[in-house]
């Protein structure tokens, strides 16, 4: 168990004395729904099995002590309740502290300083939110040590939002943070993001499996074009807004976009706000396919929402092009397409059982030849949110 070796690591560094409790928190994958989330249409995440542990534990004093067994060459970091700048360190930590800083300016201060440890098994920068991970595993620690019972997992995820934009300056939606927190086993979350009404939908692939590969290309978020594609859309809905009263993409068909897209001013603007209106379209059809046992019209649509990914919102590039394009002409795939933000990361495919071999060895092969370097697969399961494990 993961957790054990976490929690051995936390009593070598910091002592076994007291009250010492631990966390979990999952990655997560989007089945369908991307870059919708800041724009109010919806989203169909689900939570991982694979993600981050913690140990924890509070002090007398205002001091924080991190340690994370992925990053043992950066050693223990400290800091204080008292300086929540981002110091020179510039590392993993940005992420605990930026929750304990929101924690803070939202009127549910951390008590006392603490030592922690933490572990992740989500390859880093990969698109499975690593970071989102972490930031409500640290939520889910400090409500529970310090008896915040009013803050509701919802509550959670906002707060993991907030750190992230106001504290780590990336743009991000609710999505992650939300998947991460609200995750339930063999179930895909159906979230509006314009009103953070959801459902689960149960996944059930008797015969088929997620299986997700990594380009291994890293990407930023924060440095990336993430905040350009974001204030593209803002400028298009704005222009919009002049000819139709609405209050996000996500209110638009794409029929009522066809009708008002003549009011965006500029032809790549047009693209991103026509992916952002097709793409929620898509996936409330996704999950109605889904529910109505149809998973092969599931996979085309997941298909579709690669290719306008590719296309209309250029997140795409030649790497994770290959994986899909390699998929999608391997027998046995359901269906295939980039996950996440885009710009490297990883695809998710849908994969008959007995296809899983043979997909992992074409697609790796061919991405192999054609980018240089390889590919990592996993085959995932769905797991629940974040919660307390002992
Ligand atoms: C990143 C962001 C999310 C979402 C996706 C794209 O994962 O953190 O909020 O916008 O990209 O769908």
């Amino acid at each position: 168990m993961m957790i054990n070796e976490v929690l051995e690591c936390f009593k070598k560094l910091y002592g076994g004395e007291g009250d010492i409790r631990s966390y979990f928190s999952p990655g997560r994958v989007n089945l369908i729904g991307e870059h919708t989330d800041y724009n109010g249409g919806h989203v169909f995440p689900c939570a991982l099995t694979i993600g981050t542990y913690m140990a924890a534990r509070r002090r007398d004093d205002r001091k924080l002590r991190f340690y994370s067994m992925n990053f043992k060459k950066v050693g223990v970091v400290e800091s204080s309740l008292d300086d929540f700048s981002l110091g020179e360190e510039g590392n993993w930590t940005a992420y605990p502290k930026g929750v304990m800083w929101t924690f803070g300016e939202k009127k549910h201060p951390v008590l006392s300083g603490m030592d922690i440890v933490v572990y992740g098994n989500i390859p880093n920068g990969s698109g499975l939110s690593s970071s989102a991970s972490l930031e409500v595993l640290t939520g889910v620690m400090l409500k529970d040590m310090f008896g915040y019972d009013d803050l509701t997992m919802v509550d959670l995820a906002k707060y993991g939002q907030y750190s992230e934009n106001h504290y780590n300056h990336v743009n991000c939606g609710i999505m992650d943070q939300f998947a991460v927190a609200m995750g339930k086993k063999d179930n895909a979350i159906f979230l509006d993001t314009a009103t953070l009404d959801y459902t689960y939908a149960p996944i059930r692939l008797d015969d088929a499996k997620i299986v997700i590969a990594s380009s291994n290309k890293k990407r930023g978020l924060g440095s990336s074009a993430y905040n350009t594609r974001r204030s593209e859309c803002e400028t298009a809905l704005a222009e919009i807004q002049k000819v139709r009263n609405i209050r996000s993409l996500g209110e638009l068909t794409p029929a009522e976009f066809e009708e008002v897209k003549n009011a965006i001013k500029d032809p790549v603007r047009v693209k991103r706000a026509k992916h952002a209106v097709y793409e929620n379209a898509r996936t409330i059809e996704a999950v109605r396919d889904l529910q109505a046992g149809d998973i092969a019209a599931f996979g085309k649509l997941m298909n579709a929402s690669h290719v306008s990914l590719r296309d209309d919102y250029e997140v795409t590039g030649k790497e994770l092009d290959t994986l899909v394009e390699a998929a999608w002409a391997c027998d046995g795939v359901i269906g295939s397409r980039m996950t996440g933000a885009g710009f490297g990361g990883c695809t998710v495919s849908i994969v008959k059982n007995d296809a899983v071999d043979r997909f992992i060895e074409s697609v790796g092969k061919k991405y192999l030849e054609t980018i240089g370097y390889a590919a990592d697969f996993y085959v995932v399961s769905i797991g629940d949110g974040a919660h307390r494990l002992a």
